[in-house]
């Protein structure tokens, strides 16, 4: 998205080395929702794009049961480029990233941030986090200098390793959609109002 994007950075010697292009988010720049992953994967640095593998369909096919698609909301991720071996980004990279993240944010100005998974829930709550226990909980944070609404969930490919994780992960995407007042789930007596104020 224009101003969005980054085009050029070479901040971490490593991610340069093994990522074959940068991933900016995508979606609407008026999203309501904005889902944060760690950082792409093998298929994300090939295609350009934040989950577009596997993880990519799980979150799609829970998108799609709460009468969400893919291009209703904004997806990115606290890193934009793929870690080596599929490593989890190290707190030097997820700080040189952190301003694109945090910009971002700003410019969308959503209801909601979804934190899909460990990492992304750290970053933006700064403590740490159990993501099956706070799953669906949703918690204040300061991004960027402002207040913001922030929905933990666990990441979609832990439904993928651990069957009993796809529940979580559901209720946790309905649940963000009906407090965002967006999709089917935002029906259930809200009339497509954000609930966030009951929170
Ligand atoms: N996992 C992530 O955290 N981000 C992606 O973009 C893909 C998989």
């Amino acid at each position: 998205m224009e101003g969005l994007d980054v085009v050029a950075c070479e901040r971490c010697p490593a991610l340069v080395d093994s990522r074959s292009r940068i991933v900016n988010g995508v979606g609407p720049a008026d999203a309501d929702l904005v889902f944060v992953g760690e950082a792409p994967g093998a298929t994300e640095d090939e295609r350009g794009e934040p989950f577009v593998g596997r993880s990519g369909d799980v979150l799609e096919a829970a998108l799609r049961d709460v009468g969400l698609a893919r291009s209703d909301v904004r997806i990115t991720n606290c890193v934009r480029c793929r870690p080596p071996e599929n490593r989890d980004p190290h707190v030097d990279e997820l700080d040189s990233c952190r301003g694109y993240l945090d910009a971002e944010i700003e410019r969308i100005d959503p209801e909601l941030l979804v934190t899909l998974g460990k990492v992304p829930s750290e970053q933006l709550l700064g403590r740490s986090v159990a993501v099956t226990k706070e799953a669906a909980e949703v918690h204040d944070a300061r991004v960027g200098g402002q207040s913001r609404r922030v929905l933990v969930s666990v990441h979609p490919a832990a439904t993928l390793y651990d069957a009993s994780q796809r529940e979580t992960f559901e209720v946790a995407i309905e649940t963000a959609a009906e407090l965002a007042g967006v999709g089917t789930a935002a029906d259930g007596g809200s009339g497509g109002q954000s609930r966030l104020g009951d929170y």
